[in-house]
Protein backbone atom coordinates (compact mmCIF):
# COMPACT_ATOMS: atom_id res chain seq x y z
CA UNK A 1 0.00 0.00 0.00
CA UNK A 2 0.65 3.27 -0.58
CA UNK A 3 0.51 6.88 0.97
CA UNK A 4 0.68 9.39 -1.28
CA UNK A 5 0.42 13.00 -0.31
CA UNK A 6 0.71 14.82 -3.85
CA UNK A 7 -1.41 15.55 -6.75
CA UNK A 8 0.95 14.88 -8.84
CA UNK A 9 2.20 11.40 -7.57
CA UNK A 10 -1.66 10.27 -7.32
CA UNK A 11 -1.73 10.85 -10.85
CA UNK A 12 1.19 9.23 -12.21
CA UNK A 13 0.21 6.42 -10.00
CA UNK A 14 -3.00 6.18 -11.32
CA UNK A 15 -2.52 7.02 -14.81
CA UNK A 16 -4.02 5.35 -17.50
CA UNK A 17 -6.06 3.51 -14.59
CA UNK A 18 -9.96 3.27 -15.50
CA UNK A 19 -11.19 0.84 -12.59
CA UNK A 20 -10.35 2.89 -9.79
CA UNK A 21 -12.63 2.13 -6.72
CA UNK A 22 -12.69 5.33 -4.18
CA UNK A 23 -13.55 5.49 -0.78
CA UNK A 24 -13.56 9.38 0.41
CA UNK A 25 -13.18 9.44 4.42
CA UNK A 26 -11.81 12.09 6.75
CA UNK A 27 -9.46 9.80 8.45
CA UNK A 28 -9.93 8.53 12.80
CA UNK A 29 -10.99 4.77 11.04
CA UNK A 30 -13.76 2.72 12.78
CA UNK A 31 -14.39 -1.12 11.56
CA UNK A 32 -17.50 1.33 9.45
CA UNK A 33 -14.98 2.86 6.88
CA UNK A 34 -13.02 -0.08 7.06
CA UNK A 35 -16.23 -2.36 5.55
CA UNK A 36 -16.37 0.46 2.63
CA UNK A 37 -12.96 -0.74 2.08
CA UNK A 38 -13.62 -4.71 1.78
CA UNK A 39 -16.87 -3.71 -0.25
CA UNK A 40 -14.49 -1.45 -2.60
CA UNK A 41 -12.24 -4.62 -2.86
CA UNK A 42 -14.88 -6.89 -4.34
CA UNK A 43 -15.38 -4.36 -7.63
CA UNK A 44 -11.62 -5.30 -9.11
CA UNK A 45 -10.21 -2.56 -9.21
CA UNK A 46 -7.12 -0.56 -7.27
CA UNK A 47 -8.62 0.85 -4.03
CA UNK A 48 -7.92 4.43 -3.02
CA UNK A 49 -8.72 5.59 0.19
CA UNK A 50 -8.64 9.60 0.77
CA UNK A 51 -8.35 11.06 4.25
CA UNK A 52 -8.77 14.79 4.31
CA UNK A 53 -10.35 16.60 6.92
CA UNK A 54 -12.67 19.05 5.36
CA UNK A 55 -12.32 22.50 6.32
CA UNK A 56 -15.13 23.97 4.50
CA UNK A 57 -17.99 21.58 5.92
CA UNK A 58 -17.50 22.55 9.16
CA UNK A 59 -19.47 25.31 10.60
CA UNK A 60 -17.10 27.54 12.82
CA UNK A 61 -18.05 26.18 16.02
CA UNK A 62 -17.62 22.48 15.29
CA UNK A 63 -14.97 20.12 15.49
CA UNK A 64 -12.96 20.96 13.01
CA UNK A 65 -9.67 22.07 15.15
CA UNK A 66 -10.13 18.67 17.38
CA UNK A 67 -10.95 16.15 14.58
CA UNK A 68 -8.65 13.65 15.38
CA UNK A 69 -6.32 13.43 12.71
CA UNK A 70 -4.52 9.91 12.81
CA UNK A 71 -3.29 8.96 9.75
CA UNK A 72 -0.35 6.11 10.83
CA UNK A 73 -2.79 4.16 12.95
CA UNK A 74 -5.59 4.84 9.53
CA UNK A 75 -3.13 3.39 7.45
CA UNK A 76 -2.22 0.29 9.02
CA UNK A 77 -6.04 -0.68 9.50
CA UNK A 78 -6.66 0.67 5.65
CA UNK A 79 -3.90 -1.49 4.64
CA UNK A 80 -5.02 -4.74 6.54
CA UNK A 81 -8.67 -4.04 4.95
CA UNK A 82 -6.76 -4.29 1.43
CA UNK A 83 -6.27 -0.42 0.37
CA UNK A 84 -4.16 0.01 -2.33
CA UNK A 85 -3.48 3.82 -2.42
CA UNK A 86 -4.10 6.62 0.88
CA UNK A 87 -4.27 9.93 -0.78
CA UNK A 88 -4.03 12.01 2.03
CA UNK A 89 -2.88 15.85 1.23
CA UNK A 90 -3.02 18.51 3.73
CA UNK A 91 -5.00 21.78 3.04
CA UNK A 92 -2.35 23.54 0.67
CA UNK A 93 -2.27 20.38 -1.46
CA UNK A 94 -5.88 20.51 -1.91
CA UNK A 95 -7.32 23.84 -1.23
CA UNK A 96 -3.82 25.77 -2.97
CA UNK A 97 -6.13 28.99 -3.13
CA UNK A 98 -9.15 29.83 -1.45
CA UNK A 99 -11.81 27.39 -2.83
CA UNK A 100 -13.76 29.97 -4.41
CA UNK A 101 -15.50 27.80 -6.70
CA UNK A 102 -18.22 25.62 -5.16
CA UNK A 103 -21.00 23.13 -5.78
CA UNK A 104 -24.49 24.46 -4.65
CA UNK A 105 -26.50 21.01 -4.31
CA UNK A 106 -30.34 22.10 -4.48
CA UNK A 107 -31.79 23.48 -1.84
CA UNK A 108 -34.86 20.99 -1.94
CA UNK A 109 -32.60 18.17 -0.98
CA UNK A 110 -29.85 19.69 0.69
CA UNK A 111 -31.56 22.53 3.18
CA UNK A 112 -33.40 20.08 5.13
CA UNK A 113 -32.55 18.00 7.92
CA UNK A 114 -28.68 17.85 8.12
CA UNK A 115 -28.80 20.88 5.83
CA UNK A 116 -31.35 22.64 8.25
CA UNK A 117 -28.59 22.06 11.47
CA UNK A 118 -25.42 22.48 9.81
CA UNK A 119 -25.91 25.65 6.79
CA UNK A 120 -23.73 25.27 4.12
CA UNK A 121 -22.80 21.60 5.70
CA UNK A 122 -23.60 19.61 1.57
CA UNK A 123 -21.93 22.46 -0.31
CA UNK A 124 -18.68 21.48 1.50
CA UNK A 125 -19.36 18.31 1.48
CA UNK A 126 -20.17 18.36 -2.74
CA UNK A 127 -17.51 20.51 -3.47
CA UNK A 128 -14.70 18.19 -1.65
CA UNK A 129 -16.25 15.23 -2.95
CA UNK A 130 -16.06 17.23 -6.31
CA UNK A 131 -12.57 17.52 -6.57
CA UNK A 132 -11.77 14.48 -5.06
CA UNK A 133 -13.41 12.85 -7.91
CA UNK A 134 -11.24 15.05 -10.28
CA UNK A 135 -7.91 13.92 -8.58
CA UNK A 136 -8.92 10.07 -8.47
CA UNK A 137 -10.87 9.38 -11.65
CA UNK A 138 -12.54 6.79 -10.09
CA UNK A 139 -15.19 4.48 -11.76
CA UNK A 140 -17.35 4.16 -8.45
CA UNK A 141 -16.65 5.45 -5.40
CA UNK A 142 -18.42 4.09 -1.77
CA UNK A 143 -19.86 6.02 0.84
CA UNK A 144 -21.32 4.91 3.89
CA UNK A 145 -25.45 4.91 4.14
CA UNK A 146 -25.03 5.98 7.80
CA UNK A 147 -24.97 9.55 6.22
CA UNK A 148 -28.27 8.86 4.50
CA UNK A 149 -28.58 12.38 3.32
CA UNK A 150 -24.80 13.05 2.25
CA UNK A 151 -25.20 9.67 -0.03
CA UNK A 152 -28.29 10.65 -1.50
CA UNK A 153 -26.86 14.49 -2.41
CA UNK A 154 -23.68 13.11 -3.86
CA UNK A 155 -25.50 10.30 -5.77
CA UNK A 156 -27.66 13.19 -7.57
CA UNK A 157 -24.49 15.13 -8.01
CA UNK A 158 -22.62 12.61 -9.98
CA UNK A 159 -25.67 12.00 -12.08
CA UNK A 160 -26.98 16.04 -12.45
CA UNK A 161 -23.43 16.43 -13.67
CA UNK A 162 -22.87 13.51 -15.58
CA UNK A 163 -20.17 12.03 -14.08
CA UNK A 164 -18.91 8.64 -15.05
CA UNK A 165 -18.58 7.33 -11.71
CA UNK A 166 -20.72 4.75 -10.31
CA UNK A 167 -21.61 6.05 -6.72
CA UNK A 168 -22.55 3.32 -4.34
CA UNK A 169 -23.78 3.16 -0.04
CA UNK A 170 -23.00 0.50 1.78
CA UNK A 171 -24.75 -0.51 4.49
CA UNK A 172 -23.85 1.40 8.06
CA UNK A 173 -22.22 -0.73 10.94
CA UNK A 174 -23.34 -1.03 14.31
CA UNK A 175 -21.98 -1.88 17.70
CA UNK A 176 -22.93 -4.67 19.33
CA UNK A 177 -25.59 -2.68 21.42
CA UNK A 178 -27.29 -1.37 17.89
CA UNK A 179 -25.04 2.18 18.16
CA UNK A 180 -23.41 3.25 14.35
CA UNK A 181 -20.46 3.11 14.13
CA UNK A 182 -19.27 6.50 13.92
CA UNK A 183 -15.70 8.67 14.67
CA UNK A 184 -17.65 11.13 16.77
CA UNK A 185 -18.44 8.01 19.07
CA UNK A 186 -15.03 8.68 20.24
CA UNK A 187 -16.05 11.91 22.16
CA UNK A 188 -18.56 10.21 23.82
CA UNK A 189 -17.53 9.64 27.75
CA UNK A 190 -18.82 5.99 29.55
CA UNK A 191 -21.91 6.97 30.43
CA UNK A 192 -22.73 8.91 27.47
CA UNK A 193 -21.55 5.52 25.20
CA UNK A 194 -24.00 3.28 27.16
CA UNK A 195 -27.08 6.03 26.56
CA UNK A 196 -26.10 6.44 22.80
CA UNK A 197 -28.04 3.57 21.31
CA UNK A 198 -31.16 5.37 22.48
CA UNK A 199 -30.84 7.27 19.46
CA UNK A 200 -31.00 3.95 17.21
CA UNK A 201 -34.20 2.79 19.49
CA UNK A 202 -36.23 5.94 19.25
CA UNK A 203 -35.87 5.38 15.46
CA UNK A 204 -36.85 1.95 15.65
CA UNK A 205 -40.06 3.08 17.63
CA UNK A 206 -40.69 5.60 15.20
CA UNK A 207 -40.36 3.27 12.07
CA UNK A 208 -42.69 1.10 14.08
CA UNK A 209 -45.52 3.56 14.01
CA UNK A 210 -44.97 4.28 10.97
CA UNK A 211 -47.54 2.02 8.91
CA UNK A 212 -50.14 2.02 12.10
CA UNK A 213 -53.53 3.00 10.49
CA UNK A 214 -55.07 6.09 12.54
CA UNK A 215 -51.28 7.30 13.45
CA UNK A 216 -50.27 10.64 13.13
CA UNK A 217 -47.06 11.46 11.82
CA UNK A 218 -46.24 14.63 14.11
CA UNK A 219 -47.65 12.67 16.56
CA UNK A 220 -45.41 9.78 16.19
CA UNK A 221 -41.87 12.47 15.77
CA UNK A 222 -42.95 14.32 18.67
CA UNK A 223 -43.01 11.11 21.23
CA UNK A 224 -39.99 9.95 19.61
CA UNK A 225 -38.01 13.14 19.88
CA UNK A 226 -39.38 13.69 23.64
CA UNK A 227 -38.37 10.08 24.57
CA UNK A 228 -34.74 11.68 23.95
CA UNK A 229 -35.31 14.52 25.55
CA UNK A 230 -36.07 12.99 28.60
CA UNK A 231 -33.00 10.93 28.90
CA UNK A 232 -31.12 14.12 28.53
CA UNK A 233 -30.87 14.68 24.93
CA UNK A 234 -31.16 17.21 22.30
CA UNK A 235 -32.80 15.76 18.92
CA UNK A 236 -32.27 18.40 16.27
CA UNK A 237 -34.81 15.91 14.74
CA UNK A 238 -36.68 12.95 14.69
CA UNK A 239 -38.31 12.22 11.54
CA UNK A 240 -39.93 9.98 9.17
CA UNK A 241 -39.34 10.51 5.20
CA UNK A 242 -39.93 9.13 1.89
CA UNK A 243 -36.47 7.56 0.73
CA UNK A 244 -36.95 9.26 -2.65
CA UNK A 245 -36.77 13.02 -2.20
CA UNK A 246 -36.36 12.73 1.58
CA UNK A 247 -39.65 14.97 2.03
CA UNK A 248 -42.53 13.42 4.29
CA UNK A 249 -44.74 10.96 3.40
CA UNK A 250 -48.68 11.47 3.45
CA UNK A 251 -50.79 9.28 5.57
CA UNK A 252 -51.76 7.37 2.03
CA UNK A 253 -48.27 6.97 1.10
CA UNK A 254 -47.29 5.62 4.74
CA UNK A 255 -50.11 3.39 5.30
CA UNK A 256 -49.58 1.90 1.43
CA UNK A 257 -46.40 0.54 1.73
CA UNK A 258 -44.09 3.64 0.44
CA UNK A 259 -40.63 3.38 0.92
CA UNK A 260 -39.58 5.39 4.26
CA UNK A 261 -36.60 6.00 6.76
CA UNK A 262 -36.29 7.35 9.43
CA UNK A 263 -33.59 9.52 10.66
CA UNK A 264 -32.25 11.46 13.79
CA UNK A 265 -29.87 13.84 14.56
CA UNK A 266 -29.63 14.34 18.66
CA UNK A 267 -26.66 15.64 20.71
CA UNK A 268 -25.84 14.00 24.04
CA UNK A 269 -23.51 15.91 26.32
CA UNK A 270 -21.36 17.79 23.65
CA UNK A 271 -21.52 15.01 21.31
CA UNK A 272 -24.43 14.99 17.89
CA UNK A 273 -25.27 12.12 16.71
CA UNK A 274 -27.05 11.07 13.21
CA UNK A 275 -28.48 7.72 12.69
CA UNK A 276 -31.38 6.33 9.78
CA UNK A 277 -33.26 3.76 9.57
CA UNK A 278 -35.02 2.35 6.45
CA UNK A 279 -38.24 1.11 6.42
O1 LIG B 1 -18.49 11.34 5.15
C1 LIG B 1 -17.37 11.89 5.25
O2 LIG B 1 -16.45 11.40 5.91
C2 LIG B 1 -17.14 13.22 4.55
O3 LIG B 1 -18.30 13.98 4.54
C3 LIG B 1 -16.58 13.06 3.13
C4 LIG B 1 -17.55 12.37 2.21
C5 LIG B 1 -15.27 12.27 3.18
C6 LIG B 1 -16.28 14.44 2.53
O4 LIG B 1 -15.36 15.14 3.30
Amino acid sequence: MRIIHSLSELRAALKGEASTVFVPTMGNLHEGHLSLVREARRHGGPVVVSIFVNRLQFLPHEDFDRYPRTLARDAEMLEAAGCDIVFAPDEAELYPVPQVYKVQPPAALADLLEGEFRPGFFTGVCTVVMKLFQCVQPAVAIFGQKDYQQLKVLSAMAEQFAMPIQVLGAPTVRAGDGLALSSRNGYLGQTERQEAVALSQALAQLAQGARVPGSSLAALEQAAADGLRERGWMPDYLTLRRRNDLLPPTDAERLAGEPLVALGAARIGQTRLIDNLEL
